[in-house]
């Protein structure tokens, strides 16, 4: 079923996703899942680009997922707009778009059970947002129960929450495929982010030194330098700029998401920083 065969489906609950995900496989078709938080832009397109390469049927869900927000996070506030989004994954082919209620998730309430990460999850993201990542991994884990996808398209551009995600694919068993796209930028470097909706024009000028730091980072990196050190106060160094309030800048090995003390190709640089009240992230890995 695509674009070009077949209308886009939408559907609100987890019994008309198992029914539509069953009449698929009846019929002998691969099923991918491009999960988001809607408020699509060419990033999320990109993902499907990459679900429809890999498998017969692609399906989105489009959920702001509570569980993964803190207490003073912008979760009411995240851009939401559920018509342009259709809008946007019917021009690009996706087959059924998920857009459940949260009551529908969470029929219970807070889930009595979750998905606990382990070290994976204690620097970055997850040290400066407690709590975060075992949001983002139960909805995900809920996710692929609902869909049993053969496959899973997540963007690099989260890249801690990638490898979490491919780790509880792998740690539980899920028997999914996950994998992980290239950032989109736009272009003058910003990475695309539902939240650079946010910027003003100051600050998505200012935003620039996330990108602009990595691009120097690696840079760096294609002239020699092998010192994680310098790596990282080259980053640090290119996000201390007015107006920019930097969180992280690290150097770790792609699989355990440790600080190395040398960089080698596979290694990752990522920076976190707020620019004014939005908090943005990047990386990119050296090659
Ligand atoms: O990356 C996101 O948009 C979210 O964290 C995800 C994976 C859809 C889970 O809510």
């Amino acid at each position: 079923m695509s674009a070009a065969t077949a209308e886009m489906r939408l559907v609100h609950t987890r019994d008309e996703v198992r029914r539509a995900v069953r009449g698929v496989r009846a019929r002998g078709r691969t099923v991918a899942l491009v999960p988001t938080m809607g408020y699509l832009h060419e990033g999320h397109l990109s993902l499907v680009d990459r679900a429809r390469e890999t498998a017969d049927f692609v399906a989105m869900s489009i959920f702001v997922n509570p569980l993964q927000f803190g207490p003073t996070e912008d979760l009411a506030r995240y851009p939401r707009d559920l018509e342009r989004d259709l809008e946007m994954a019917r021009g690009r082919g996706v087959d059924l778009v998920f857009a459940p209620s949260a009551a529908e998730m969470y029929p219970h309430g807070e889930p009595q059970v979750s998905v606990i990460p382990g070290a994976l999850a204690e620097r970055m993201e997850g040290a400066i947002r407690p709590g975060h990542f075992r949001g983002v991994l139960t909805v995900v884990a809920k996710l692929f129960g609902i869909f049993q996808p053969d496959v899973a398209v997540f963007g690099q551009k989260d890249f801690q929450q990638a490898a979490l995600i491919r780790r509880m694919a792998d740690d539980l068993d899920l028997g999914v495929r996950v994998e992980v796209a290239p950032i989109v930028r736009e272009p003058d470097g910003l990475a695309m982010s539902s939240r650079n909706v946010y910027l003003s024009p100051d600050e998505r000028e200012r935003a620039r030194a996330l990108s602009r730091g990595l691009e120097r980072g690696r840079a760096l990196f294609a002239a020699g330098e092998r010192d994680a050190e310098a790596l990282r106060a080259s980053l640090g160094s290119a996000l201390a700029v007015p107006g920019v309030e930097a969180e992280y800048a690290e150097v770790v090995d792609a699989l355990t998401l440790e600080p190395v003390a040398r960089a080698a190709p596979g290694t990752v640089l990522l920076v976190a920083a707020r620019v004014g009240r939005t908090r943005l992230i990047d990386n990119a890995v050296l090659d």
